[in-house]
This record gives structure tokens, sequence and C-alpha cells, in this order.
């Protein structure tokens, strides 16, 4: 297993990846929109097939945050640097293995040492106990906000947040 930087031709395998295991899936366009615009934030974790060709078995897609709500309230603290974790998924052959939180340590690393995030935030489904236990207990996120029916079968989610300042 290897674990790198995503580049745009890996999108169709992250894509792939995102479909078998996430109700939340995103076209094309935005996981190239993530690559581009931060080359260094997302990552793939790739496996060899017997016919010799690299398989993507899990990703995670981050990004920085916009500023575009700079705006007329100076403690808004939507000013402050932060990215946000759009997606993970790792195939569910290849789980419990450490993948996740190898694939979450990259990003946040270069979400904090390469673009300057002070904090990651990120939303996950109250029910997901997998991906509860890898935030809050492997890479302690704080829950800050149950958010009702964020998603669009109703479930409400979790926001997380968790502090890069301290991040090692
Ligand atoms: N139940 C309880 N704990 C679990 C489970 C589980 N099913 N799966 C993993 N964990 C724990 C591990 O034991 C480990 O804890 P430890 O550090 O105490 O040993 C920790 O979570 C991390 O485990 P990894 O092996 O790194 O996680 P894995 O590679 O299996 O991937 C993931 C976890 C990404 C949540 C996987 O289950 C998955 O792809 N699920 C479907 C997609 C998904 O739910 N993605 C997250 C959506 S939210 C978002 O994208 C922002």
């Amino acid at each position: 297993m290897n674990i790198r930087k995503a580049t745009v031709d890996d999108i169709l395998g992250m894509q792939n990846c995102n479909l078998h295991n996430l109700p939340e899936n995103y076209p094309f366009k935005y996981y190239l929109y993530h690559i581009a615009s931060w080359p260094q934030a997302s990552y793939v974790a790739t496996t060899m097939t017997s016919s010799g060709e690299e398989r993507v078995v899990g990703y995670s897609l981050s990004k920085m945050e916009d500023d575009g709500n700079r705006a007329a309230n100076p403690n808004d603290k939507s000013d402050i640097p932060h990215g946000h974790v759009t997606s993970i998924s790792v195939m569910r052959s290849y789980r419990r293995l450490g993948l996740a939180e190898k694939l979450m340590r990259q990003s946040l690393r270069a979400l904090a040492e390469i673009y300057g995030a002070k904090y990651v935030s990120l939303h996950v489904r109250e029910s997901n106990v997998a991906a509860l236990h890898l935030y809050r207990d492997s890479l302690q996120f704080e829950v800050t906000e149950l958010v009702n029916s964020y998603y669009a079968d109703g479930e409400n989610a979790y926001a997380m947040k968790k502090d890069l300042s301290v991040f090692i």
C-alpha cells in the first residue's frame, strides 16, 4: 500500500472509491477544483493490481475554505484561515488498517504547514460510528454543533473542528 498526493490522474479512481463508499457524491469538476486549487491537500492510498496497474483504494479530499465572507464584522471568526475535509473513504476490504488515519494526517499537515490553516472543520453523519471514532478518538476533533437535517436524506450531522496550531 502506498500513500501519496492525489493528482488529476487519480480523480476517476477517487470518484470510484467515493461512489462505492458514500452517498454524498461529487462531479469530476469538484475533485478537479480541490486538486487544482490546493494541490498538496488531498491524498490517495493505492495498491497494485495483479496486472500491474495502480488502483486507488482510499482518498482524503480537502480544501481551504474561501474567505469570501471576510466581512464587516471584525470579530467574525470565519476570517481565520481554515481548512475543510470534504470527503474521505477507504474501500471496504482495506479498512481497519490505519489508512484513513494516515490519509487524514497527511491532509491536516498540508493544510496547516503549506496553506496556513489554523483549524480544520468537517461534517459527519450522526450514525457514522467508524468515522466518528476516527475523528474524535484517533485525531482529537471536537464536536462544535449538531446540525439538524444536514444531509439530503434528513440525517443530522456533527460539525467537527480540530485546532491545527498544536498539530504534530
Ligand atoms: N467501528 C469503530 N471504530 C472504527 C471502525 C468501526 N467500524 N473503523 C475504524 N475504526 C477506528 C479504528 O479502530 C481506528 O481507531 P484506533 O486509532 O483507536 O485504532 C480509527 O477508527 C481509524 O481507523 P482506520 O483504519 O484509519 O480507518 P479506515 O481506514 O478503516 O477508514 C473510514 C475509516 C474512512 C471511516 C471507513 O470506514 C470508510 O471509508 N467508511 C465509509 C465512508 C465514510 O463514512 N467516510 C467518512 C464520511 S465523513 C467525511 O467524509 C468528512
